[in-house]
């Protein structure tokens, strides 16, 4: 990938604000000078916005204002100007009824804070899930130069010896819980011991799935994604992309310089090697969508299929990221790729060498958890995208976090229409399943919900838990969390509350899933399958005002990434006129 940097000194879009001498320009300059800052700083140097996504009640990144600190420094080493600019922050473990309806009105509302105000280039100040995605959108559809600084992942968590996983245990737990095998006091002392330092989740759930794409799709420095978030290298790594944004401004390299098919084919490879989050299918589609890449379900596949999973994280190994930092982290994973093949090396990073030259020379140093290429963890990792009469347009599912025994398998469907019969019904003792049924459930998907919560990895009822059987095939047109497991199938397309076949699924049909061959079938005639479509009438809620609304009226489905259909593209950043 050959780019060109742009000639410097050249006149930025921030000189639109604060050039001159006309009566705007000092307006927009006199008031930035109640801060403090001298004349000198508005003489065209480089604007830096740093986007921060910090929030207490984002808890994953409550330390990104300490990380900012260190950004500003590299920033003003570097000759910029940082302003520090609060921005939408879509938080995992807060947001009603998921944060995932917020990841596009989050992208929408940083879209417009880029684009509106003075800023020549962006650091995207990111860590928890959704919010790696929502800005990306936002860069690629202004196509300002950016550079991603994630927060880190927290330090592992221990319980009674044992290491614990965010979200992953929680969920282990929680069904020991059920099945009579944990108490409750037992539950609280476990959930003090798995959030043990500031940062992300600790497993390669979504957050770390979402740094290791940024990473991989070269939108941050070489490193970027595993340094734990209370280390002191997350602080140099913070100071460092503070300089680089700078002289990504004066040469102009642009995420559309970056973000090509081959950086996504690369990080979808990626995601494969690291055993990474299913959230990652939806939010690739999306960013692609933003910045006019043609990247469609099928290229999932294709690129995942023959990856090797090497990353041994939970939810579908043993270790955690700081582990994984210890070994090398990501650019390891790179390195294996690029040797076995399946990797572009030529594709373009925001350090502007190319992700080759950033990965070459460097070393594992634990084999245990970043395995070699004949000792994966999984052969097959990836994603399958499985297709059939059940989901015309698509289905997901993790070969790596799913049970081998269940990758083909037909059973009879047990039917829940939304989360809330699931949960009505689910622990009834004379609810009619077995480890043999298929657990179904309708109307949890981007509109259906609204918004496509984390529900598809369904608990198992009780009684069969009490067997000991740890998992069962799940269907759904919901998502499940990054670190989560079990042989489910997810972003059931089109969704129920779209009308997809999924929304006609009655119990005891039955359902034939075969991984191998990418099969998701609903056994009954098509005349029959057809006349119940025809017969088909919504049952989920629709919001009539607000930002709801909104989401459920222009949301698109999971298979070509959720996003609102009207903020699809790249609009650019010239904003023609001013305020007054
Ligand atoms: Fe925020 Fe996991 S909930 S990173
Ligand atoms: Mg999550």
């Amino acid at each position: 990938m050959t780019f060109t940097p742009a000639p410097w000194p050249r006149q930025l879009r921030s000189q639109h604000w604060y050039g001159g001498t006309s009566r705007d320009a000092i307006y927009h300059r006199g008031w930035m000078k109640n801060q403090g800052y001298p004349h000198d700083l508005f003489d065209g140097r480089p604007v830096i916005g740093i986007l921060n996504t910090w929030s207490d009640l984002t808890p994953c990144n409550g330390h990104l204002r300490e990380l900012a600190e260190k950004v500003k420094a590299g920033v003003w080493e570097a000759g910029g100007f940082p302003v520090e600019v609060p921005v939408f922050s879509a938080s995992e473990n807060t947001f009603r009824p998921t944060a995932m309806m917020f990841r596009n009105l989050a992208a929408l509302a940083i879209e417009e804070t880029m684009r509106g105000q003075p800023i020549d280039g962006a650091v995207l100040l990111v860590g928890c899930d959704k919010t790696t995605p929502s800005l990306l959108m936002a860069a690629a559809s202004t196509d300002i130069p950016s550079i991603v600084v994630t927060g880190g992942p927290m330090l592992n968590g221990y319980f009674r010896g044992e290491r614990v996983g965010s979200g992953t245990h929680l969920w282990k737990f929680s069904e020991a819980v059920k099945a009579g095998e944990m108490t409750q006091e037992e539950f609280l002392e476990a959930e003090a011991s798995m959030s043990r330092s500031t940062g992300t989740c600790n497993t390669m759930g979504t957050a770390s799935t979402m740094a290791s794409m940024a990473e991989a799709l070269g939108m941050a420095l070489s490193g970027n994604a595993a340094i734990p978030a209370v280390d002191s290298r997350r602080r140099v790594m913070a100071q460092l992309s503070g300089r680089r944004i700078v002289q990504m401004v004066k040469d102009d390299l642009k995420p559309s310089d970056i973000l090509t098919k081959p950086a996504f084919e690369n990080a979808i490879r990626t995601n494969g090697a690291i055993g990474g989050s299913t959230n990652a299918v939806i939010h690739l589609l999306a960013i692609a969508g933003r910045v006019g890449v043609d990247l469609t379900l099928d290229d999932w596949d294709r690129c995942g299929r023959d990856v090797k999973t090497i990353v041994n994280l939970m939810p579908s190994g043993a270790y955690l990221m700081e582990e994984f930092f210890y070994a090398g982290g990501l650019p390891v994973v790179l390195k294996r790729l690029g040797e076995a093949g399946q990797l572009h090396k030529d594709a373009l990073t925001v350090s502007g060498m190319t992700i080759w030259d950033e990965v070459r020379d460097v070393v594992n140093w634990n084999e245990d958890v970043i395995l070699p290429a004949d000792k994966p963890l999984t052969e097959q990792g990836g994603i399958a995208v499985l297709r059939g009469n059940l989901a015309p347009r698509g289905a997901v599912l993790k070969p790596s976090a799913a049970s081998p025994h269940l990758l083909v398998h037909r059973g009879r469907a047990v039917v829940f229409e939304d989360i809330d019969d699931y949960k009505a019904r689910i622990e009834d003792e004379a609810l009619d399943i077995d480890e043999t049924c298929v657990m179904v459930m309708k109307n949890c998907g981007p509109k259906g919900y609204p918004g496509m919560a984390e529900v598809g990895n369904m608990g198992l009822p009780p009684k069969v838990l009490r067997k000991g059987i740890t998992d069962m095939v799940r269907i759904s047109d919901a998502r499940m969390s990054g670190t989560a497991y079990g042989t489910v199938v997810l972003h059931t397309s089109p969704e129920a509350a779209a009308g997809g076949p999924l929304a006609v699924v009655r119990d005891g049909d039955f359902i034939e899933l075969d991984v191998p061959n990418r099969r998701l079938h609903l056994d009954i005639p098509d005349a029959e399958l057809a006349a119940r479509l025809a017969e088909w009438r919504p049952t989920h809620e629709v919001p009539t005002s607000g930002y709801a609304w909104l989401h459920q009226a222009h949301v698109e489905g999971a298979d070509t990434g959720a996003d609102l259909d009207f903020l699809k593209g790249c609009r650019g950043n010239p904003v023609g006129k001013d305020s007054h």
